[in-house]
């Protein structure tokens, strides 16, 4: 039986596949439960510290919702305000929370504060988003690829990442998609494929799951045929700006948009994206991006957005369920 009590959640590649299978049943189940309201709640009276250094719709509200429905208090500490970085160290810091919450989620910069976190605090440590890897995002997603698969496993699966394939989601979902046993096509300019190192780690899970990994600068040998066409935005958060001017233009043929749906030629093709997304000029940058080049849509357009393609809600929803698995996996009684 597997159990992951009191273990720290910070990348897949920590995680068995085994381990990974088990996190997506039990998020299935939470699902289910919620849904027929009659689920158990094993957090009470545990205290929650949700540490956040850049931005979060989806991330902290699943994070929050979950320890709600669960019965859990959360405290919410923001990129200003406290200690953090200015005048306590990450390690000090890990030391005094671990003190006061039985579980910690950590959504920052470089995947080593959030390893120091989990060293030093004593109590389960959660990755929320670092510049290197998106964990629990992934989970979400391949639950998500899974209810919208009847019939097959995840093994059965293929889907092309197109964009910046060396940020945080195109390392964790190559990551994931190695561990699952799936077909990924990482698609883009080929200095934005991931770390070579990392590839190298994922080519030898892949060697014993039996996943393929591509990695091509051509989108239509890249999206032929898969089953889900995923993106992310350009220029992730931390970035600077300035990495828009080249980033646009080098990214353009890309963009996921009608013609690169035909192109996998799969008319059930689904299109996601963690989100958010810039498909439209409706939000600050967007507006920005549109002075700046004429576009209203990025990675993606409206067209593909909004079509009956996107399930990017039920992959929205899915951070959730999936976010409540883990901490009731490593936490729960
Ligand atoms: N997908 C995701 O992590 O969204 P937030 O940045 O809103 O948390
Ligand atoms: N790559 C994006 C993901 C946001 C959920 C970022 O890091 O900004």
């Amino acid at each position: 039986t597997i159990s992951l009590k009191n273990k720290h959640f910070l990348k897949l590649l920590d995680f068995t596949p085994a381990q990974i299978h088990f996190l997506l049943d039990l998020a299935a189940a939470l699902k289910a439960a919620k849904r027929a309201g009659r689920e158990q709640k094993t957090l009470v009276g545990k205290n929650i510290a949700l540490i956040f250094e850049k931005n979060s719709t989806r991330t902290r509200c699943a994070f929050e919702v979950a320890a709600f429905d669960q019965g859990a208090q959360v405290t919410w500490i923001g990129p200003s305000g406290s200690q953090i970085g200015h005048k306590e160290s990450m390690k000090d810091t890990a030391r005094v929370l671990g003190r006061m919450y039985d579980g910690i989620e950590y959504r920052g910069y470089g995947q080593a504060i959030v390893e120091e976190l989990a060293e030093f605090a004593g109590v389960p440590v959660w990755n929320g988003l670092t510049d290197e890897f998106h964990p629990t995002q992934i989970l979400a997603d391949l639950m998500t690829m899974q209810e919208h698969s009847p019939g097959k496993t995840l093994a059965d699966l293929s889907f092309a990442f197109l964009g910046d394939a060396r940020n945080n989601m195109g390392n964790s979902l190559m990551v994931g998609a190695a561990k699952m046993g799936m077909d990924i096509r990482l698609v883009a300019p080929e200095a934005f494929w991931p770390d070579k190192d990392l590839v190298a780690t994922c080519r030898a899970i892949a060697a014993e799951t039996g996943a393929r990994i591509h990695l091509t600068a051509d989108v239509a040998e890249g999206v032929a045929g898969v089953d889900f066409v995923y993106t992310d935005v350009w220029v992730s958060m931390g970035e600077p700006k300035e990495a828009w001017a080249e980033r646009v233009a080098l990214m353009t043929p890309y963009q996921v948009n009608g013609a690169l749906l035909a192109a996998t030629g799969n008319p059930n093709v689904k299109f996601m994206h963690c989100l958010p997304a810039f498909h439209n000029e409706h939000t600050t940058v967007g507006r920005e991006i549109e002075a700046a080049w004429g576009l209203k849509g990025l990675e993606v357009t409206e067209e593909v957005f909004e079509s009956p393609h996107s399930i990017v809600f039920d992959e929205a929803e899915n951070r959730l369920h999936t976010i409540k698995a883990v901490m009731v996996a490593t936490l729960g009684h």
